[in-house]
């Protein structure tokens, strides 16, 4: 069954190569599923050498724990390793048809990666943007052909995480719609469409509760037990080990944006801005305690 809302399928445009803009840990993760489940090949870019290295070795680390659990045999790993490149010029997406960027959370870099990568990709290629909270509309404005960008928000770990969020901007066009959900099928996600609105559907519900477990420790909850009051409602992990999963960078800047469109519904916790600006990242320890530091930073103690 169609999903709600994406477009016929006859409008999808077929994939043969993804450019991945960026390095870093979601763009690794999304190379490999890129090239696991397209069987196409898989460029990543990043501004220097050793970021590149070190994404391009990140995939080919995850093949070989998946060879090493049996998921895929030793010709189909060697195939993956040769799929996932790197390359430090966007030349490399000269003949890809669908270029995603997981690139630092600002609109003004986005923006500059978008307008680079159009000045090479082909005419009809789509542009997707994994952002987790920034918009599409805005993101697309100045480029030449702003109906080809759409968002692709995944879940990490994205390896595992089913759902994706696809999001339609203002002047997003049916064929790129209609290739992002052909493209999201392929991947063996749920897609989802979802309006172009700050942090868009999960964001906003993850950022709630994290924010409201925060507020609880602020007035004296222990953390760890108001990180599990939540248990009950099913959620697969705590709200504060989210926190830890998605990187406190990354909360925080969803948390700004919410606040900034919706001040009245959403604040932007001190503790998680206490917790950005120490530069930790570990909330709990291996014990499954929170940390020391990061408890003191919580209770202001
Ligand atoms: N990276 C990659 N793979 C991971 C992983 C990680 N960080 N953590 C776990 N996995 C894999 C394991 O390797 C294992 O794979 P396998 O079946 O091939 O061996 C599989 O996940 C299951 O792992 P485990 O058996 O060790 O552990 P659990 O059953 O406890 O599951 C979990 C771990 C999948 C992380 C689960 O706790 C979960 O789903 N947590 C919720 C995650 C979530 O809500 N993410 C959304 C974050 S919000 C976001 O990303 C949006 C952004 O914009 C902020």
């Amino acid at each position: 069954r169609r999903p709600a809302g994406a477009p016929d399928k006859s409008l999808a445009r077929p994939v043969t190569k993804v450019g991945v803009v960026g390095a870093g840990l979601m763009a690794g993760q999304l190379a490999l599923l890129f090239a696991r489940r397209l069987g196409v090949p898989v460029v990543m870019t990043d501004l220097d050498q050793e970021r590149l290295d070190r994404g391009v070795g990140y995939v080919h680390g995850e093949v070989d724990k998946l060879l090493a659990k049996g998921r895929v045999n030793p010709d189909q790993a060697n195939r993956l390793k040769r799929q996932v490149t790197g390359s430090l010029t966007k030349d490399a997406f000269a003949d890809a048809d669908f270029v995603i960027e997981a690139v630092f959370e600002r609109m003004d870099v986005k923006k500059q990666v978008f307008a680079e990568v159009e000045a090479v990709v082909p005419a009809e290629a789509v542009l997707a943007t994994n952002t987790s909270s920034l918009s599409i509309t805005e993101m697309a404005a100045d480029l030449r052909h702003p109906e080809r960008v759409v968002g692709f928000h995944f879940f990490n770990p994205v390896a595992v995480l089913p759902l994706l969020e696809i999001i339609r901007g203002e002047r997003t066009d049916d064929a790129a719609l209609a290739t992002a959900f052909a493209t999201a099928k392929q991947l063996k996600k749920s897609a989802v469409l979802c309006k172009d609105a700050p942090a868009f559907v999960v964001n906003r519900l993850l950022t709630l509760f994290m924010g409201e477990v925060l507020a609880a420790v602020e007035e004296g909850t222990e953390p760890e037990v108001a990180d599990r009051a939540v248990a009950p409602l099913g959620l697969p992990m705590s709200p504060l080990m989210l926190l830890q999963l998605v990187g406190p960078a990354v909360a925080l800047h969803v948390a700004e944006t919410l606040h900034e469109a919706f001040p009245d519904r959403f604040g932007v916790s001190p503790q998680l801005r206490a917790l950005v600006e120490s530069g930790r990242t570990a909330v709990y320890g291996p014990d499954l305690t929170i940390d020391p530091e990061v408890r003191a930073l919580f209770t202001g103690g």
